[in-house]
């Protein structure tokens, strides 16, 4: 089924296959552009004050942008220089790597979860797990050459920044600085490379309609010539606007759990345009399977009981693929 790929053709027009109903189709006029998300400055010796930004960010959008992150920069295009080159790969070299089961750790594929759904999205994607790197890297692609190794530097970097990222959120809910790492315990890790083609027909079709991420925390590096990501605030649509150098965090659906509701796992799609393809590398932090989440005790009180009961994040992600991505929040099933 590799020939699914849509960055090995040259797409005149939208095939059928990714026309969304009208009632469901990006409506791209009624966006809010350049819009911007809250940018916080990692360098600010005012660490109170970095923490109560990021607290501010986390109930306000469930999304920033990070400055100052303390990810080289030549780690960052040397990453997004190798997706590039990835995905200009053969299509006999790509179809190597081309799967569409949900459950291997390495794949190349397209859309989302093209074995479930009805229509398509504008994305081809690899999907590799990264943590720990010595098991996981040996599976990753060979070509182009640098992949393996540029990667992984991008990815260790990646997760010391949400390390550093959980304590501040820890601190800002008046947690202990720990208190997020440690309790969701070895994380897993894992990488979406995104490749938005070119596309005919942006407003019929999404690269990714709307969700929430399942996981705890993503850090997305995007492409800073092309807008494509979408925010929901106030029952609107906001495009983000890249900011050069920056990173965008934001909270999945973990996060919100552990917070019991006060930090949100926001909406968020990603829009395709007919100009230019696009490119975004998104890194997500996870619990294991066997992590029992749920909100942290000391948020649980006579004033705020617990929004959510606790369960597993296998029991979790389970469900959160056996529907359609742009269902209703997967938070609400564990109310
Ligand atoms: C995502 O939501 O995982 C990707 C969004 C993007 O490509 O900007
Ligand atoms: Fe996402």
């Amino acid at each position: 089924m590799a020939e699914q790929l849509i960055s090995t053709a040259v797409h005149h027009t939208l095939p059928e296959s990714y026309v969304r109903s009208e009632a469901e189709r990006p409506r791209l006029d009624e966006v809010v552009p350049d819009a911007d998300i809250p940018v916080v400055d990692l360098a600010n010796p005012d660490r109170a004050a970095v923490v109560a930004q990021i607290g501010a960010a986390c109930s306000s959008h469930g999304f920033f942008q990070v400055l100052n992150h303390g990810l080289p920069l030549e780690v960052m295009l040397a990453a997004m220089a190798v997706a590039h080159e990835f995905f200009r790969l053969s299509p006999e070299e790509k179809a190597k790597l081309y799967s569409d089961d949900p459950a291997k750790k390495m794949r190349l594929s397209t859309s989302f979860n093209v074995r479930k759904e009805t229509v398509h999205n504008w994305r081809d994607y690899l999907r590799l797990h990264c943590h720990p790197l010595e098991q996981f890297v040996p599976e990753w692609p060979a070509n182009p050459p640098p992949f393996r190794d540029v990667m992984s530097t991008y990815c260790k970097e990646v997760r010391q920044l949400g390390f550093r990222l959980y304590a501040m959120i820890s601190a800002s809910l008046g947690l202990e600085q720990d208190y997020i790492k440690k309790v969701l315990g070895e994380q897993e890790q894992h990488m979406a490379v995104n490749f938005y083609p070119k596309c005919p027909s942006p407003e019929l079709t999404y690269g990714l309609p709307a969700h929430t991420d399942p996981n705890a925390l993503t850090i997305l590096m995007m492409d800073e010539q092309v807008a494509g990501l979408q925010v929901l605030k106030e029952g609107r649509w906001i495009a983000v606007n890249p900011r050069p150098n920056a990173l965008v965090i934001n909270l999945g659906d973990q996060l919100q759990a552990l917070s019991n509701g006060r930090y949100k796992s926001v909406w968020h799609r990603a829009v395709v345009n007919s100009d230019r393809p696009r490119m975004s590398i998104a890194s997500f932090l996870c619990p294991c399977n066997c992590v029992k989440l749920g909100p942290a005790e000391k948020l649980i009180g006579e004033k705020s009981p617990a929004v959510y009961r606790n369960y597993t994040y296998d029991e979790y992600y389970k469900k959160f693929w056996s529907r359609n991505l742009d269902q209703e929040h997967c938070l609400e099933l564990f109310r």
